[in-house]
């Protein structure tokens, strides 16, 4: 079994060939990435010299080389993770947003039709069907509108819509699944949490924007992955699955946790500017995922206490990102220090 997975060296693509290179000896794992800033493989040590795992360094919207690597590679499966992913930066910086997400995919869904490969598995988000108010009782459902309110989700809203339309039109196979929020190993330091636990142990203050009270609902990436692996085996062609596991949080509870584990004053917490149209909450209904047998193995607390010591274990990997390109990002972002 050919199984190839796009973004395979950034956050979640990463965990997730981890976990597939490790479970499954018998699957040929296949990570396509470009490499932009959010992507590394130095996260890979563990598994580069093993048997089932390759590492093809492409770009998902550059046609020519997609088709020619799927006729000749013969891909049974792709589970597509490759993106742009952060919603700050897709407000500064719209464009590379349609050519990834929007064109990247078209580019992977031909390429998949004209090799007739098993299954197309899209890995979108729940920032898709854009905000809830924060009236505890409301969920995203599959059913829920799309209704995306940041470029980003603007975006894969429309990928999403390709990867459908590819099912109607063409018969193409396929799932889209839409996760909550993830935090893990290797989450990349501008995103809230790592952003936290990096700049805390740092000493450094931590950026809130608004008031704090906007609310997501936070997975660990590896029951993201064990939802993954169920969909690409059990889901039925065509559906959409919601992830999730009730872990809604406001800001300013995950930035005060974090904190408080790391036993640092609270006095590192800095309001400031709120994001331009800032998604007041996201929550999960993910019924539809749990009947097909999935269920999570962290809840919010135990998630983040693993997730807090791996940062303290690998201080070399995040120190080495932040230093780097990453420092500038942040520095146009905010003035803190
Ligand atoms: P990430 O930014 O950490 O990684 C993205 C990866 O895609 C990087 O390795 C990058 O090099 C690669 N990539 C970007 N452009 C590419 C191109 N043109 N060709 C090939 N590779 C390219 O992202 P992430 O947080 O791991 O998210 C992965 C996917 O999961 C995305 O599709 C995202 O929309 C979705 N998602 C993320 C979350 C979350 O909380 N992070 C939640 C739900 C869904
Ligand atoms: O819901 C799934 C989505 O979650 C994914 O599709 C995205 O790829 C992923 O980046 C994430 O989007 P968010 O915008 O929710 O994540 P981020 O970590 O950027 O922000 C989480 C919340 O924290 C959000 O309400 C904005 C706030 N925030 C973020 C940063 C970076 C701050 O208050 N301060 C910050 O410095």
């Amino acid at each position: 079994m050919k199984i190839l997975v796009t973004g395979g060296a950034g956050f979640i693509g990463g965990n997730f060939v981890q976990y597939m290179v490790d479970k499954y000896p018998h699957y040929d794992i296949y990570n396509l990435d470009i490499l932009t800033y959010a992507g590394d493989l130095t996260k890979h040590s563990d598994i580069e010299n093993k048997d089932n795992y390759y590492f093809i360094k492409a770009d998902i919207a550059e046609r020519e080389n997609i088709i020619s690597l799927f006729e000749k590679e013969k891909f049974d499966y792709v589970i597509h993770f490759a993106a742009e992913s952060h919603v700050d930066r897709s407000i500064t910086d719209p464009e590379i947003f349609v050519r990834t997400n929007i064109l990247g995919t078209q580019v992977l869904l031909d390429a998949a039709r004209q090799n007739n490969i098993k299954k197309f598995l899209h890995v979108s988000t729940d920032e898709v069907y854009g905000e809830l108010d924060f009236e505890p009782s409301t969920f995203f459902t599959e059913e829920t509108p799309l209704q995306p309110n940041s470029p980003y989700s603007a975006s894969k809203a429309s990928s999403d819509l390709l990867v459908r339309s590819y099912h109607e039109t063409f018969g193409l196979p396929v799932n889209i699944t839409r996760c909550s929020n993830n935090y893990g190993p290797y989450h990349f330091p501008e995103k809230l949490i790592p952003l936290t636990i990096s700049r805390v142990l740092n000493n450094q203050k931590v950026p809130v924007y608004g008031a704090g009270n906007n609310i997501r609902d936070w997975l660990h990436v590896l029951d993201h992955c064990a939802a993954i692996d169920l969909v690409m085996h059990e889901g039925i062609n065509g559906e959409v699955y919601n992830i999730g596991g009730h872990n809604e949080r406001t800001n300013l509870e995950v930035v005060k946790t974090i904190i408080n584990s790391l036993g640092k004053p609270e006095e590192l917490i800095e309001f400031v500017q709120d994001r331009p149209g800032h998604d007041k909450r996201y929550a999960i209904d993910p019924t539809k995922l749990m009947q097909l047998g999935w269920k999570p193995k962290y809840n919010f607390e135990t998630g983040i206490t693993q997730t807090i010591q791996w940062y303290l274990d690998n201080k070399d990997w995040w120190e080495q990102i932040i230093s780097g390109e990453y420092k500038e990002y942040f520095k146009k972002h905010y003035t803190l220090e």
